[in-house]
């Protein structure tokens, strides 16, 4: 009976010391320690790369989000009245404006101003009567130098006729577009008959 105490006790005992000592030897295991360091830092800098991947992705995704939302830049005139005989390189002041998103368009001085660095639609249309002969240009700003974009004319044949011209353009913010006009260029006829005209958008950011 006690030999078998005694030898149950000498189990538990051996048990307890072998475990304890088992725990105790890990810990002082220098190259677990080091194992376990260097796999510490291969996670943190994992960490940092894919934090470092998910700044790319954000400023992807900021560049597609400027060039999807398209600034809302779009404008439409017309004359309202002949103006009479304008002299060569006179700017036309479109003076009633049906849209102006954005306000790049002055309807006092006839000037529309890019406000953004962009592609640009814009379009002009000029109707006379015969007798009347009359120009556009459509000018652009770069700088201090013109550039002569589009030219239509009217009321060079009999009975009224229209020229009428769209064209697209590439404009530096502070750019700007205008019409120039030759001869007298007429307004309107009646009512809802505005032949003479100057409109334009935005179509994309650059
Ligand atoms: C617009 O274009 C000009 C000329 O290329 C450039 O100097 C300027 O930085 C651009 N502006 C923006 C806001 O990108």
């Amino acid at each position: 009976m006690y030999t078998m105490a005694l030898w149950k006790w000498s189990v538990i005992f051996l048990y307890v010391y072998t475990s304890f000592d088992n725990v105790y030897s890990q810990k002082k295991e220098p190259i677990d320690q080091l194992s376990i360091k260097m796999r510490f830092l291969e996670l943190e800098n994992e960490i940092l790369q894919l934090k470092a991947r998910d700044c790319g992705q954000n400023k992807e995704l900021d560049e597609i989000l400027r060039l999807v939302k398209t600034p809302n830049i779009a404008f439409r005139s017309a004359l309202s009245s002949d103006i009479g005989q304008v002299t060569p390189g006179q700017i036309i002041v479109f003076d009633i404006v049906g849209l102006n998103n954005g306000n790049a368009y002055n309807q006092h001085s006839g000037i529309f101003t890019a406000p953004v660095n962009g592609t640009y639609m814009f379009s002009m249309k000029l109707g006379n009567p015969s007798g009347n002969p009359s120009a556009f240009f459509l000018v652009q700003s770069h700088g201090s130098t013109k550039q002569y974009l589009e030219y239509v004319i009217a009321g060079h044949t009999s009975e009224w006729n229209v020229g009428g011209t769209s064209t697209v353009t590439q404009m530096v913010e502070g750019e700007s577009v205008w019409v120039e006009g030759e001869g007298s260029p007429h307004g309107k006829y009646g009512d809802h008959r505005y032949h003479t005209t100057f409109a334009g958008i935005l179509l994309h950011l650059v």
